[in-house]
């Protein structure tokens, strides 16, 4: 009797062990995508060279969380065409920090942002440029 008991309990421990197992495998997906469900409707504004240059590696790095255009990726990532990454709440180096040492989640529910390897400060700025040349046109600032 005592040993079906053992067996039970051990049972019902590695049934609970695989779901909070399972359940952190989720959490811990990739969160890098290309399915896109943006946030917000962002208007693409005539780009200098720059933002264009920027344009492109935000593509291949930024958009899979924040969607192209910066419009959000619901479920993944925050849109940053949006009055909360304005100037003057989030200054230009918020982004070299979020990209080198990643970003603790504290304005949304999406988890934490993971840092971005290898784009030199350069690729930054260029982002940087993209994305308030996109927040000018929607009217963030
Ligand atoms: C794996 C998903 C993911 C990727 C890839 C990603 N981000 Fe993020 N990022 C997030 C999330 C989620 C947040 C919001 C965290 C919060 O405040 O809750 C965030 C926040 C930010 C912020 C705000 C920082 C702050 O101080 O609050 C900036 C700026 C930013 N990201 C820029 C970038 C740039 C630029 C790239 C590409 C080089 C990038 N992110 C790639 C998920 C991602």
């Amino acid at each position: 009797m005592k040993k079906t008991v053992g067996a039970v309990v051990a049972v019902l421990l590695l049934v609970a062990a695989a779901g909070w197992w399972q359940g952190r495998q989720e959490d811990n997906r990739p969160r890098q995508t290309t399915q896109a469900a943006p946030m917000v409707a962002v208007a693409v504004p005539e780009l200098t060279g720059l933002a264009r240059q920027g344009a492109d590696v935000f593509e291949g790095n930024c958009a899979g969380c924040h969607g192209a255009n910066g419009a959000g990726n619901e479920g993944y990532g925050p849109p940053l065409v949006h009055p909360i990454y304005r100037p003057n709440h989030h200054a230009d180096g918020s982004f070299f920090v979020a990209v080198q040492n990643g970003v603790r989640a504290h304005h949304w529910t999406f988890g934490d942002m993971p840092p971005v390897a290898g784009l030199s400060q350069s690729d930054v700025s260029k982002i940087v440029t993209y994305i308030r040349e996109l927040q000018r046109r929607n009217g963030v600032f």
